[in-house]
């Protein structure tokens, strides 16, 4: 779909993509899997949820499709957007369970371990994490194989020790414990920043982008990923549990080191919205024009209230 600035919505675009990707999903997610591993699989990733990464998959598709439709690239970038958002709600699930930040609600409903016990919610995001990968591998599908498994390396990348489970295990090690910048930087940018950076970057294997494009998505990736958890720091001190869905005030009753503990307030605002001009600036160095999408969802991830 080209996009003409005069007349594009964030909000009309998010609801067209978001249809395909819903449908893809429900469809993807069986609830036939054995005794009620679906159902826990299902109540994890269905019905709730902003969709920030897979809009960000196809934000970043669309910036760099060109002029020449393909099929095949579109189904690429459909998969990856449900694959990205499989493995960011396996991540939800194991970070609400007792052993890491021991959460009873989220995304408006009752944990999956509060829901379905913990054994079953630690089978479900490891189930959830296997399907995300299923999915880019398709065997029914016309998607070149170096497409697939870029997808896949990309996304294991961002999700393993050197992405969100590295980060998670510094920020459990990091309890009680007061962080400089630099090494709070480095945990955000792990544990949220790469999964978010990779939707970007799956988005942009779902075309050919030139050197510059690509470093410009990337950095816009980065900028974006690290002001996206300084924001959901601010909304832990700032918003009310039933605007965001899960339990307000648990970082500083779990003695988390956050943005907001090491700056204050009104610093961590002020950077959140440098990490903004950052994302948008990398935007345009990338000289693409298809970004209206992308630029819009970097301004609505610093200024959300939920
Ligand atoms: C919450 O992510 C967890 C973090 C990585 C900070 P989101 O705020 O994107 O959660 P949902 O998907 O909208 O529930
Ligand atoms: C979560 O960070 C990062 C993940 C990898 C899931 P948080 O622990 O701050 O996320 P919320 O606030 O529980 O959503
Ligand atoms: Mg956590
Ligand atoms: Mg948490
Ligand atoms: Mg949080």
């Amino acid at each position: 779909m080209r996009q003409n600035s005069a007349v594009f919505d964030l909000d009309t675009w998010s609801e067209q993509q978001l249809a395909s990707v819903e449908k893809a999903l429900s469809l993807w997610i069986s609830p036939q899997a054995p005794a009620g591993l679906g159902e826990a699989m299902r109540y994890a990733v269905l019905d709730g949820g902003k969709r920030l990464r897979p809009l960000l998959v196809l934000a970043a598709r669309e910036a760099v499709a060109g002029l020449t439709p393909d099929a095949a690239l579109d189904e690429a970038a459909l998969r990856a957007a449900c694959a990205v958002e499989l493995i960011h709600a396996y991540s939800l699930v194991h970070d609400d369970m007792p052993c890491m930040d021991n959460d009873v609600l989220r995304r408006g409903k009752p944990t999956v371990h509060v829901q379905f016990g913990e054994a079953q919610a630690l089978l479900a995001g490891d189930a959830l994490q296997a399907l995300a990968f299923e999915l880019l591998t398709s065997d029914a599908s016309a998607i070149d194989d170096h497409v697939q498994a870029r997808l896949c390396r990309l996304l294991a990348a961002s999700a393993g020790h050197a992405g969100m489970a590295g980060g998670q295990a510094i920020d459990l090690a990091s309890v009680g414990m007061r962080l400089d910048e630099a090494q709070l930087r480095q945990m955000h940018r792990l544990k949220t920043g790469a999964l978010l950076e990779a939707s970007v970057m799956m988005g942009a294997a779902c075309g050919s982008p030139n050197a510059q494009a690509r470093d410009g998505l990337q950095r816009y990736g980065q900028a974006l990923g690290l002001a996206f958890q300084v924001v959901d720091d601010i909304l832990d001190v700032t918003a009310d549990s039933a605007t965001l869905g899960k339990t307000a005030g648990k970082d500083a009753a779990n003695d988390k080191p956050t943005y907001v503990s090491l700056l204050g307030l009104a610093s961590a605002q002020a950077y959140a919205r440098e990490l903004l001009d950052q994302a948008m600036s990398a935007l345009h160095a990338s000289q693409l024009t298809q970004t209206h999408a992308l630029s819009q969802l970097a301004q609505r991830v610093v200024n959300r209230n939920t």
